[in-house]
């Protein structure tokens, strides 16, 4: 029997009990859930990362929806849990959801949300910020500052890279590597290198844009490339950043042979999730080439680093605070909120669906007819309460990518769930725009 943990609980009228297994900023999120009809309980537990015992708990015997995070381990084992209490809602409050076994969510008919297009600014400026301290040695000329030691200029002081004219080159040019990508070539100029499997169009059209506004004011302009391979990426980049989802075919994606062939004075940026990088491999690489630097903001055994790398002067390392502006964080906490709002509907039709599978296929087996006969009651009972409960049981909206419209303050959010990753397999309604 798990431990229980401790909790702030809002509205504990309210007919839906969510839980969010942090505290979250801002309240914006608190109240549109109370305005939904919801009880929320937040945990409150002075510890950093739950473990799945404790989330069991929280879960308890009677759960509508849960918000959590990306530390947590959200498999098998915690959906059941969720599914055994009624849940069929969870949200990362995150845009990676690589903690996640959607499959088995799916399993369990729970829909599974995420925060895109909220982060996709701040992240990349974080990326741009790491990109600097890099190439201008930042942190190692504040600690050296700190410690006294600095006792007058000298030619040679902290010498490190100019970023224009260089070449950027981005892994993955999808929402936060295009925008990473033209703050760099606007901000310092310099010229594009990407690999993605699908063509950047807007960011090429950007890049020849600004190239053709810098040529017209008499400066050198900027040009980019759509690599045909990673490869040459490593190879022309004189900073790369990476921006790829985590799944079996990124990780270690930079490992000892793909870092062998970047510059020796290159900077590698990540922004994304440790496992793309062979953390072994990159330590040895930045004791063997002490010109190569790095910007990291997650690690491959996330809270941990590999040893050896804090020990690394020409490693800037954050604890994975790329989301981390306060307009972004609340704005997660708003999208992860209302993909909770799924809920009602969202379980009368997965029920549907099982009937409907039932009736198809394996009607002939007349022990499952009882089961049929119980689960259309069950419609039954839930379709009417779909209808009655405040929870509307939001279809999905339309566009991950402009989630603006739930993120005005001034009007109400649409009547939508921002970003539901397996709408999809689960068959759920998209809202029209
Ligand atoms: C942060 O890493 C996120 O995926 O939102």
């Amino acid at each position: 029997m798990a431990k229980p943990v401790s909790i702030e609980v809002w509205n504990p009228n309210g007919k839906y009990r969510v839980i969010s297994t942090k505290p979250m900023p801002g309240t914006r999120w608190i109240n549109l859930l109370i305005e939904q009809d919801c009880r929320v309980e937040i945990c409150t537990e002075k510890k950093t990362i739950l473990s799945v015992e404790d989330i069991i708990s929280l879960i308890g015997n009677k759960c509508d929806g849960v918000i959590g995070q990306l530390t947590e381990d959200w498999g098998e084992t915690l959906f059941a849990a969720l599914s055994r209490a009624g849940g069929k809602a969870f949200s990362n409050m995150a845009v990676g959801y690589n903690n996640v076994d959607v499959n088995a969510a799916n399993k369990y008919g729970v829909a599974v949300g995420n925060t895109p297009g909220v982060l996709t600014e701040t992240t990349a400026e974080l990326a741009a910020s790491l990109s600097l301290a890099a190439a201008r040695r930042i942190v190692e000329a504040d600690e050296f500052m700190r410690a006294g030691l600095y006792d007058g200029w000298l030619p040679h002081l902290f010498v490190g890279n100019l970023l224009k004219g260089q070449t950027v080159g981005v892994i993955g040019a999808g929402r936060i590597g295009s925008a990473y990508a033209r703050m760099m070539v606007e901000g310092f100029k310099m010229n594009l290198i990407y690999y993605d499997l699908y063509q950047s169009t807007r960011l090429e059209k950007f890049v020849t844009a600004y190239g053709e506004f810098l040529k017209s004011n008499g400066e050198q302009p900027v040009h980019w490339k759509r690599a045909s391979s990673m490869d040459e990426v490593l190879r022309e980049a004189d900073v790369i950043s990476l921006h790829p989802v985590l799944d079996k075919t990124t990780y270690h994606l930079i490992n000892k042979e793909s870092l062998a062939t970047m510059k020796k004075e290159a900077i590698l940026v990540n922004c994304s999730r440790g496992p793309v990088i062979d953390e072994v491999a990159l330590v040895e690489h930045l004791k063997q080439n002490p010109m190569f630097r790095v910007g990291l903001d997650v690690f491959e055994d996330e809270p941990f680093m590999k040893p050896g790398l804090a020990e690394m002067k020409n490693a800037v390392i954050v604890p994975h605070i790329a989301s981390a502006s306060k307009w972004t964080r609340e704005g997660m906490a708003t999208l992860a909120a209302l993909n909770v709002l799924v809920i009602v509907l969202l379980l009368a039709f997965f029920k549907f669906r099982y009937v409907w599978h039932l009736f198809g296929k394996r009607i002939d087996n007349i022990s499952c007819f009882s089961s049929v006969i119980a689960t259309v009651l069950s419609i039954a009972t839930l379709s009417q309460s779909a209808l009655q409960g405040k929870i509307k049981g939001y279809p999905i909206w339309g566009d991950p990518n402009r989630v603006e419209p739930f993120l005005n303050e001034s009007v109400p959010p649409p009547a939508a769930c921002p970003s539901i990753v397996n709408a999809k397999a689960l068959g759920l309604p998209v809202s029209k725009l």
